[in-house]
């Protein structure tokens, strides 16, 4: 694997050795888990080249302590891509991503920036949008890959796509789970043993509330998800919600399909999770 920290000169090595390929990307902060392997996976089977970045993006945290806590363990991380097959890591400062300072780049997200992960991190889309456009035109990928368990960076993501007339084609990769259904992830390496053991409820909710679409109203399925994860003696909900799984809007009925979102605090780390219906 060839290991770029300046633009350029990853630039010039795609120019010369993959002129014509699609270039698959997969942006990452790091911390790699069996999760981000698979988007690696998914990129190799549908193009050329395959890019991975590592870079913890500072202006997308709302909380300096997690920034601060954010795990970087670079040469495990590595050590997996090499493993995965992976062609080319960038692994970038913040000066070479930015050219300078990180810089805020606002766009429209339809409403996007006022639900869920928004209301809770004030900000932290539009740290997204930023390093997240400024990445795209350093690789010039012609496919992504997103992980599904950040569902709302997804969807904010796609909506940057369409705003600058991007020819990138957007894969969102389904989650992947530890053998009890955690949701991988890499904040998940900071949970306590007892908040670990909690945390295995968020997808058992998750699970049950599915099975009860069409028996009850989406409103009296949310309210028994809250009941649910309200047993965990020491778990904060942040929400629990069934949504239009294109726009988040809430929906009345099961005429649509629908994403149910959860993000609850456990409490030394926050943990998102969803299921789409
Ligand atoms: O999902 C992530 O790891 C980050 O939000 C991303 C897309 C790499 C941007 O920093």
């Amino acid at each position: 694997m060839q290991i770029f920290t300046k633009k350029t000169e990853l630039q010039d090595y795609l120019k010369k050795w993959f002129a014509g390929n699609t270039i698959g990307f997969v942006p990452t902060m790091g911390a790699l888990h069996a999760g981000h392997l698979s988007l690696i996976e998914q990129s190799k089977k549908k193009c050329g080249v395959t890019v991975c970045s590592i870079f913890v993006n500072p202006i997308q945290f709302n909380d300096p302590a997690d920034l601060a806590k954010y795990p970087r363990p670079i040469e495990h991380d590595i050590e997996l891509l090499e493993k995965a097959g992976c062609d080319i890591l960038y692994n970038p400062d913040v000066n070479d991503v930015y050219d300078g300072e990180p810089s805020i780049i606002q766009i429209d997200l339809g409403g996007l920036e006022k639900v869920f992960e928004s209301k809770q991190r004030p900000g932290h889309f539009d740290g997204v949008v930023s390093v997240v456009k400024k990445l795209f035109d350093a690789v010039k990928p012609t496919d992504v890959f997103f992980g599904q368990k950040d569902y709302q960076q997804t969807l904010v993501v796609r909506k940057m796509i369409r705003y600058y007339n991007m020819p990138i084609k957007f894969y969102t990769c389904p989650i992947l789970r530890e053998a009890d259904g955690l949701a991988m992830s890499s904040r998940n390496a900071r949970l306590t043993a007892e908040e670990r053991e909690q945390a295995i409820n968020i997808y058992k909710a998750l699970k049950e509330a599915a099975l009860k679409q069409g028996l009850y109203t989406p409103t009296q399925v949310e309210e028994y998800m809250y009941t649910e994860l309200q047993k965990n003696s020491f778990m904060e909900i942040e929400y629990a919600s069934i949504v239009d799984p294109t726009d988040l809007k809430p929906i009345i009925d099961w005429q649509h399909s629908a994403v149910i979102l959860v993000a609850v605090k456990v409490p030394s780390t926050r943990l998102i999770d969803n299921v789409l219906l």
